[in-house]
């Protein structure tokens, strides 16, 4: 069969690459893409939405399968443009997608079906906000409601940070439309863990747990990104906490979205907080994680197109999702200065030390190719993902790949899976 994937990030070479293993699979393209993901499938200069485009391009290439990676495409309706046109489709539609586009929605639906998250209530006028701030105690959660590239979170302090983050949030706009409503919720302590999950619409089938580095600099200091690095599994997700979260939050919020009229289809991203009180979600995600795929699908015993098709046919039910019993590192390779502001087009050198070996993987993420080299064209350059019989061994390897590629302004953190020796 002939699949296409929509993205041109780490997470979507990631996909990439799972599907590129499948038997069934005789021609991968990918829209835009990048360099990494050109050197295993043709890529298309088709922008994530440029709906009519993709469409046009899965119809003339007579694709069978479409995999939409990232969440603005799924939030804005990729989904339902493909089916409109009578193409398969892999992931949740603009109805569902709204598990992630909205966080307001996403807090009312936990409160309505009783899924444990952080207490909150949402605002669309910047003066009750600001009024409600006045009872409140800090520190204090403020989250922009709409997508805001995993960065619409302020954590504040004081009352005076939490006022100066309402006004930036919804009269600065700091986030842009994203901001024209937002939520004011409690803060919570505890340790993070992403939970992936494969949904048909009423099952649910959960992937190895992983562990994100929101935090651009060591020791969880500086500002948010998308994500400095990860590991998988995380040893805090234990046995006892997975029997919790499927009794309380998994199959709960599968089946409130069907409840509610907004069935959900592809990938449910469990983004939690193992408090002292019990596992609470701390967000949602309608797509797979960027760069907790980088750790997941490279341990995933299934053929990805299995699971995908029964995703999309409802027959979810029938397949058990495996994992291989051993752990994975990844650690982002960035242009110094990220999340701010960086240099690009820098080239890169060292990729050829990954060949050959089927426990290391050089994932891009923001690389481009200019007069047949291979250049840095964002601020998450690649990850380095490597696979070993345990997280200290696997994040040892990681961080020894890391040496191998040379670029001018490459910065990472040096402590990713540094949590795991307190396991
Ligand atoms: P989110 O995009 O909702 O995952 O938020 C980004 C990050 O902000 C999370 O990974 C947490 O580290 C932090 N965060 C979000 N909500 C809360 C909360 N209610 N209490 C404490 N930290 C939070
Ligand atoms: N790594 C966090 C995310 O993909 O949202």
């Amino acid at each position: 069969m002939k699949v296409l994937i929509v993205g041109g990030g780490g997470r979507e070479h990631a996909i990439a690459m799972s599907v590129k293993k499948s038997s069934k699979v005789s021609k991968l393209y990918c829209a835009p893409g990048n360099a990494g993901i050109a050197q295993i499938a043709e890529c298309e200069p088709i922008g994530v939405m440029e709906f009519d485009k993709l469409v046009a391009f899965a119809k003339e290439k007579e694709i069978d399968l479409t995999i939409v990676g990232p969440d603005d495409p799924l939030a804005a309706g990729a989904v339902d443009a493909f089916e409109a046109a009578g193409l398969r489709v892999f992931g949740p539609r603009k109805n569902a997608a709204i598990l992630e586009g909205s966080k307001a929605f996403s807090k009312d639906l936990m409160k309505k079906y009783g899924i444990p998250t952080a207490a909150y209530e949402n605002f669309d006028d910047p003066e009750k906000a600001l009024a409600y701030l006045e009872t409140a105690s800090f520190p204090i959660v403020l989250k922009a409601d709409g997508l805001a590239l995993g960065k619409g979170v302020l954590i504040c302090q004081t009352k005076e940070e939490a006022i100066e983050g309402v006004k930036s949030i919804m009269q600065d706009k700091k986030f842009g439309s994203a901001g024209n409503r937002m939520v004011i919720e409690e803060f919570m302590t505890g340790r993070e863990v992403s939970v992936l999950s494969f949904v048909d619409g009423k099952t649910i089938r959960i992937m190895s747990s992983a562990q994100d580095h929101k935090r651009a600099g060591d020791g969880d200091t500086g500002l948010n990104t998308g994500g400095m690095g990860t590991f998988s599994p995380s040893p805090f997700y234990t046995k006892e906490i997975d029997e919790i979260c499927h009794k309380e939050i998994f199959q709960k919020t599968v089946d409130a979205m069907r409840s509610e009229g907004r069935e959900f289809k592809g990938i449910i991203f469990f983004g939690l907080m193992l408090t002292k009180d019990g596992p609470k979600v701390l967000e949602y995600n309608a797509r797979f994680g960027d760069p907790e795929a980088q750790v997941v699908l490279p341990r995933m015993k299934n053929d990805i197109i299995d699971v995908i098709d029964a995703c999309i046919d409802g027959t979810l039910d029938k397949i058990d999702v495996t994992f291989e019993d051993n752990a994975a590192v990844c650690v982002v390779l960035a242009s110094d200065g990220y999340p701010v502001s960086y240099q690009k087009g820098y080239p890169i050198t060292g990729f050829e030390a990954f060949d050959g070996k089927d426990d290391y993987f050089c994932f891009h993420a923001g690389t481009a190719e200019k007069d047949g080299q291979i250049v840095t064209n964002g601020g998450r350059v690649l990850g380095i993902t490597a696979l070993g019989d345990t997280l200290k061994k696997a994040r040892e390897k990681a961080y020894e790949a890391t040496e191998w590629i040379s670029f001018e302004n490459k910065y990472m953190r040096h402590d990713i899976g540094k949590a795991i020796d307190q396991a």
